[in-house]
């Protein structure tokens, strides 16, 4: 039978700090609605030593502490991932492991989209130092969510669950919603306005209650246009 939920497998030494963000709001509607499934594996279980050590200082010496191979190795693989490259007919069918990393692609909605075609996703979230190199064997993919430096990889993996969760079909209400939202296009989204008509002396834009629906949507297209000339020119250089 043809698998309909996106399954999400989230690695971390902190779990309790998913329990706000995937239980409110569209994410747990999405996991009501079984479009997604998230299940969170905590890194320590797999830790050998008597105080469920997970970390350990790099070689070559320097500061910092580095995560160990052994029990991320041994998380990864609970979740059914493999190595790297592994051959799958549909390569959207592959567990696809995902490291949170500041060194990654730049997360935008190219990748967003395309990461939402995967049936499973294994999201790694790292912290002190890094995690020991031998483990990228094991990750498809590395991806930051910006050029700053988070405390560890938690945060980033809510902000790519978030966004990859809002392109699942059945997720956001009104599926338009999301066509129309800011970079789906490759533009930035056009002014929303809602009652009263007039607020503290600025009045809602004529056209909006024309009830013209062409022309409303002319004028949609027009001002996201040039509210991405604006502040995102770079969007339309490519
Ligand atoms: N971990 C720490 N900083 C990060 C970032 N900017 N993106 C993704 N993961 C991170």
């Amino acid at each position: 039978m043809a698998i309909t939920y996106m399954k999400i497998d989230i690695i971390t030494i902190f779990p309790a700090m998913f329990k706000g963000p995937l239980t409110e709001s569209l994410i747990s509607r999405a996991s009501e609605k079984e479009i997604l499934k998230i299940n969170i594996t905590d890194i320590r279980f797999f830790s050998k030593d008597k105080n469920k050590k997970v970390d350990d200082k790099p070689f070559g010496g320097g500061v910092g502490m580095v995560m160990k191979p052994e029990p991320l190795y041994d998380a990864i693989k609970s979740t059914g991932a493999r190595k790297k490259n592994g051959a799958y007919k549909n390569p959207y069918l592959k567990p696809y492991v995902i490291y949170m990393s500041p060194q990654g692609k730049t997360l935008n909605n190219k990748i967003v989209k395309d990461l939402a075609k995967f049936k499973h996703l294994v999201i790694v979230c790292g912290h002190y130092e890094g995690i020991d190199e031998r483990i990228m064997n094991y990750i498809d993919e590395e991806v930051s969510i910006g050029d700053y430096v988070l405390t560890g990889g938690e945060i980033p993996a809510m902000v790519l669950i978030d966004s990859v969760a809002r392109m699942l079909p059945g997720v956001v209400k009104e599926e338009e919603s999301v066509k129309n939202d800011s970079f789906y296009n490759g533009l930035l989204d056009y002014p929303h306005y809602t009652r009263p008509v007039i607020f503290k002396n600025h009045r809602v834009p004529e056209i909006l209650l024309s009830g013209d629906h062409n022309k409303i949507s002319d004028w949609r297209k027009k001002e996201a246009y040039k509210r991405t000339k604006k502040r995102r020119p770079d969007l339309l250089s490519d």
